[in-house]
């Protein structure tokens, strides 16, 4: 049965009666980003333990404070320059950019004194969400609604697992239709066309605005092409039993085709600086850390980051089921790789 939004389930079913089968891409749009009543557009997702799923940043503080000594030293290898530039996407509440721009001012004051925080918005009531947890931080954080140029690092985590992906399979694609007023998949053959089209183009966006300094995208996905991908569709902490149940009320995510996306990247000038599960690049940020005298050190005595900390490296928790991507554009090849790849596989 297709549950939902009832207003966002009437908008599909007149697509589909007027224009016949459509792209699961295009009801994926809708379902998450329809301007009035998308899941995310709407304001209805929520994160973390009270909401539909768990992401690193939810987990607690120690992912931003880990991920902000990554980006303090790629600040150092870029020359200690000002305005450094972090551009995020997919910043949700800014709980994310809070956790680093917290941590860079009470830690790294010089870092912070060279840093501009900039997060790419398209929508208004996750705009609205971010000014308020970020007020405290006034100028430092400016907001775009698309890229332009910048020299310094994009960040994104599970920025891509929501984009917008056509269901394509040995030559078939499933698309949305209607049975009855029924919404339902229906198969069609399909030419040779890649599904992640979204995310491709975002890559190609980010390639043509970063002048100099690293891409760092953190998503769960695959590198091997064989593997069957699946669509997850997720409220409450539970996987929803039919795509087509809770339509704008469930996330939905597509595991990341890693392999596209690294193709796509080096197509457009970018260079891999590294790729490892979450367990290693977290850890090779700790030791990195831990090694220097950056008067960095990070806060996990606690029994609750100790805690945060277990969930985010644990194999069987975040630590398997995520990867980190780097891209590096007009750096020279690394001698020694960026702290997050030091004990990459
Ligand atoms: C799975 S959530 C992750 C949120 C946050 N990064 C975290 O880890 O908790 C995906 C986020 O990506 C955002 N998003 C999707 N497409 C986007 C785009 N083209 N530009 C910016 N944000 C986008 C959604 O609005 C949503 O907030």
């Amino acid at each position: 049965m297709n549950t939902g939004n009832a207003d966002l389930l009437r908008i599909i079913r007149a697509q589909i009666e007027k224009h016949g089968p459509v792209s699961f891409a295009w009801f994926m749009q809708q379902a998450l980003y329809h301007p009035a009543h998308g899941y995310y557009t709407s304001g209805r997702c929520a994160i973390g333990r009270q909401g539909d799923y768990f992401t690193n940043v939810s987990v607690g503080p120690l992912f931003g404070q880990l991920l902000a000594a990554q980006f303090s030293e790629i600040w150092e290898r870029l020359g200690k320059m000002n305005n450094f530039v972090i551009v995020e996407q997919g910043a949700h509440d800014g709980q994310f950019a809070r956790d680093v721009l917290e941590f860079v001012q009470k830690r790294l004051p010089e870092f912070f004194g060279a840093l501009r925080y900039r997060i790419l918005e398209p929508f208004p009531i996750l705009k609205a969400q971010q000014h308020r947890r970020l007020e405290a931080f006034g100028d430092k954080i400016e907001w775009r609604d698309s890229l332009k140029p910048f020299t310094g690092v994009h960040f994104s985590n599970e920025l891509l697992d929501a984009m917008p992906v056509r269901l394509i399979n040995h030559g078939t694609e499933k698309l949305v239709g209607l049975d009855g007023d029924r919404v339902v998949f229906v198969e069609r053959p399909v030419g040779k066309t890649m599904f992640n089209q979204a995310t491709l183009e975002s890559i190609d966006q980010i390639a043509a605005n970063l002048q100099r300094g690293y891409v760092i995208a953190i998503d769960y996905g695959f590198l091997n092409k064989k593997l069957e991908r699946t669509v997850q569709v997720r409220a409450r902490h539970r996987n929803v039993g039919s795509t087509f149940e809770q339509i704008g009320y469930a996330d939905i995510t597509m595991s990341v085709d890693w392999r596209s996306i690294v193709e796509r990247a080096q197509a457009n000038g970018l260079r891999v600086a590294g790729f490892t599960d979450q367990h290693h690049f977290l850890t090779g940020i700790i030791s990195h850390v831990a090694s220097g005298d950056r008067g960095q050190s990070l806060p996990i005595d606690s029994r609750k980051a100790k805690r945060e900390l277990q969930t985010l490296l644990h194999p069987e928790m975040l630590g398997r089921a995520f990867q980190v991507l780097a891209l590096a554009k007009n750096v020279g090849p690394e001698t020694n790789p960026l702290a997050g790849f030091k004990f990459a596989r």
